[in-house]
């Protein structure tokens, strides 16, 4: 789950990394009353998931509150990359003498961490890595030892920090990697940290991502979800605790087990080809338990995305026998209704095969074609989603 940069700051500040006061709003009024209270010189910031906001017209400097009510009047509603902004920060304005980058993250392909720092930071990271990597100091974390003060000293020098201030970034790499372990964040990120005027050394805007599969350690997450933001099938999917990832195809994909599903996404992906070029819609592991309850909450998401054209259910039998999900399939049907308006090709095999296929062949229900093979079974779906689109 990504962060809005008001809610990194807070987290920063919990953890003791050097921030500025902040205040949300999330109209003028309030960007004038937030104004007023900061006093002095504010900085007027759109509070969306995206990078750039700056370069959009997201970011304003007001020197007063007439001035700050009057970007936020600007910078609310504005689009920014398809997010429309809801709601503003007004941050304190910060006397910038220099700007820096620095991150630490899960770098999965090494199974380590990474931090990325650098002595040139405001400009986007990807075009400072494309246009001058070697201003971009890569040092790999080592997970069990973690950012002490001789770590962040190395990286600090490493991104060729001026040695007066390798001390300071160095104490506050520290508390930024105690945010990352501390709150399981697979990224932190602070773009740019500065160092002002007056010899601080200050996160400016933060960038948080948090590792979902750890929020039953972080109770307090739940409350940072933005329900209303979140895309509405992966919120039902989530409800009912399926693990679904929407795709940009017209295949629906449900299988138990993610690898079995993995693979019927290449399978799916493969038979599109003769297909019109079609490609799978979704990932959805329906798990183990492939009851009646779980395949109809599967089918309900994935026939609730208006890209889908045919659905591929694709199921191994194991500790779930293939009757139970046969059962599955046709409850799940009963209970959709006139909800269920897409073809479904079903491939069972595994344990008690037969008696599955003999209960989907019974019922004979209009939607439903059984394949004998995966590939059979992807082919057949791709054949339909083409032959709707
Ligand atoms: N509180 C502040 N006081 C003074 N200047 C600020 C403040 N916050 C942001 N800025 C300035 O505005 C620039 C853009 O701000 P910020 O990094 O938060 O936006 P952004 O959209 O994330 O930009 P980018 O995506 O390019 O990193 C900063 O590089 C900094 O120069
Ligand atoms: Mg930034």
């Amino acid at each position: 789950m990504d962060l809005y940069e008001y809610q990194a700051r807070d987290l920063f500040e919990k953890y003791e990394v050097p921030v500025l006061p902040g205040i949300v709003a999330d109209t003028p009024e309030e960007v004038r009353a937030a104004a007023e209270k900061l006093g002095g010189v504010v900085v007027v910031k759109a509070q969306v998931k995206t990078g750039g906001r700056g370069k959009a017209g997201g970011v304003k400097v007001a020197k007063n509150p007439d001035e700050a009510e009057a970007a936020g009047r600007d910078i609310l509603g504005l689009d920014i990359k398809g997010h429309v902004v809801k709601r503003v920060m007004v941050a304190a304005g910060a006397r910038i003498k220099e700007e820096y980058y620095f991150s630490v993250l899960l770098d999965r392909a090494n199974r380590s961490y990474l931090s990325l720092s650098s002595f040139e930071g405001g400009m986007e990271i990807e075009q400072l890595a494309e246009e001058r990597p070697e201003a971009l100091a890569r040092i790999e974390v080592n997970p069990a030892s973690g950012i002490d003060l001789a770590k962040a000293t190395e990286i600090a020098i490493a991104a060729k920090f001026p040695a007066e201030i390798v001390d300071k970034v160095a104490e506050v790499f520290v508390k930024l990697y105690a945010v990352y372990v501390g709150e399981d964040a697979t990224l932190v990120e602070v773009n740019p940290l500065v160092l002002t005027e007056d010899g601080e050394i200050i996160a400016l805007d933060g960038k948080v991502t948090l590792d979902e599969n750890a929020d039953f350690r972080h109770p307090h997450h739940a409350l940072l979800e933005d329900k209303a933001a979140a895309d509405p099938l992966e919120a039902k999917a989530k409800a009912a605790d399926l693990n679904y990832v929407k795709l940009d195809g017209s295949v629906g994909v449900i299988g138990n087990g993610a690898g079995l599903v993995m693979s019927t996404l290449d399978v799916v992906a493969y038979a599109g080809e003769n297909h019109g070029g079609v490609k799978p819609a979704n990932f959805l592991d329906i798990g183990g338990g492939a009851s009646a309850e779980v395949m109809a909450a599967g089918l309900d998401v994935i026939l609730g995305d208006p890209q889908v054209k045919s659905v591929f259910v694709n199921v191994f039998g194991g500790i779930t026998a293939c009757d139970a999900v046969a059962k599955g399939i046709v409850g799940a049907l009963a209970e959709l209704g006139s909800a269920a308006n897409k073809p479904l090709v079903v491939r069972l095999d595994g344990n008690n095969v037969d008696e599955g296929r003999r209960i989907l062949n019974e019922a004979n229900h209009p939607l439903v074609t059984l394949a004998a093979t995966m590939d059979e079974g992807a082919d057949k779906a791709a054949e339909l989603a083409n032959a709707a689109a």
